[in-house]
């Protein structure tokens, strides 16, 4: 019988499906799986499911021999050194499109937070200190007519550039390759360099995967080419975004907000942020509804089933 170790808590849908593959050992709490308990797990495991806050590198992988499959719960695998497991053989697999709706409801939700000052609204009430409607009180800045610019139009993207429409926003993208002709149609997109997408937009949202090719694209100089009323929106991941830099860029009001849900050394965040009024953080919230929880296990767990069973995974990532 197949051995599948699960490093944290996954919901149940996705243990289900995994125990009728195999028998399953599952760390069930929620701090860090310890690194010696893993490895003692790992050593007689043929499959691993994996969280985004494990490291899947070459102490892992050394650990757990006879593993035939790595099965994030997450899109995002930057977690994972995905040449290491495919030298040894490893599947390595990913939850993308379960997601999507959820991570692009959270992301349009931030621009709302930032732009009409939410955050600091509800901070003014919970402090007590007291107000009355004024006529210039707290202003925003409205939706209709500015301009979204997207930086990674894939699915999570595509789906902001949706609810974006909804608000009466305009679509500029910047991506490896344009979308289909039928779907820039739809959202009325244009594709754009990325300093043209800084310069032009009046919000600008991250929503590619992180690399090396990606690491601090958003750095002191690309905030410099930001309009002074844009609002930067991160639901990708942090090290996308040189948070010191962009904490000078809110202090000096470089630009006029952001809305951050990872962060650069996550769970840690700059301790500059915390301070700032113009910045919305929240704790990397992108897929958490129930709904989305439950079926990012299960897919998850379906990859499992897939290899265990000599198939093909339904969603493998490449190098
Ligand atoms: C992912 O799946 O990569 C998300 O960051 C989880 O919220």
């Amino acid at each position: 019988m197949s051995r599948i170790v699960v490093t944290g808590r996954i919901p149940e849908a996705g243990l289900d499906v995994l125990r009728r593959a195999g028998e399953v050992w599952a760390w069930d709490a929620d701090e860090p799986i310890p690194d010696d308990v893993r490895d003692r797990q790992l050593a007689t495991a043929d499959a691993a499911v994996t969280l985004l806050t494990d490291r899947v590198d070459d102490a892992f992988l050394a650990a757990g021999p006879g593993l035939r499959v790595v099965a994030n719960v997450a899109v995002g695998y930057n977690n994972i050194d995905v040449a290491a497991c495919r030298e040894r053989g490893v599947v390595v697999t990913n939850t993308p499109g379960v997601l999507t709706d959820a991570t692009a409801d959270l992301a349009m939700a931030l621009t709302l937070m930032v732009t009409r000052r939410l955050g600091e609204g509800e901070r003014l009430i919970r402090a007590g200190t007291p107000w009355q409607w004024g006529m210039f009180m707290m202003l925003g800045s409205g939706l209709q007519g500015r301009q979204l610019g997207v930086i990674g139009m894939g699915a999570i993207g595509e789906a902001l550039a949706d609810r974006a429409r909804a608000f009466g926003m305009t679509i500029a993208y910047h991506n490896r390759r344009a979308v289909d002709a039928a779907t820039e149609e739809r959202l009325g997109a244009r594709l754009v360099g990325l300093h043209e997408l800084l310069e032009t937009s009046d919000v600008v949202s991250l929503n590619c995967p992180y690399s090396d090719a990606t690491h601090h694209l958003i750095d002191a100089a690309a905030l410099d080419r930001m309009q002074e009323t844009a609002f930067l929106v991160n639901t990708a991941r942090g090290p996308i975004v040189d948070e010191a830099a962009l904490a000078t860029a809110l202090r000096d009001g470089r630009i006029a907000g952001a809305a951050l849900d990872v962060f650069e050394h996550e769970p840690d965040v700059h301790p500059d942020l915390l301070g700032l009024d113009n910045v919305v953080l929240v704790p990397h919230l992108g897929s958490a509804t129930i709904e989305t929880r439950s079926a990012m296990a299960e897919l998850a767990a379906r990859n499992v089933v897939e290899i265990l069973a000599g198939r093909e995974p339904l969603t493998p990532v490449s190098a």
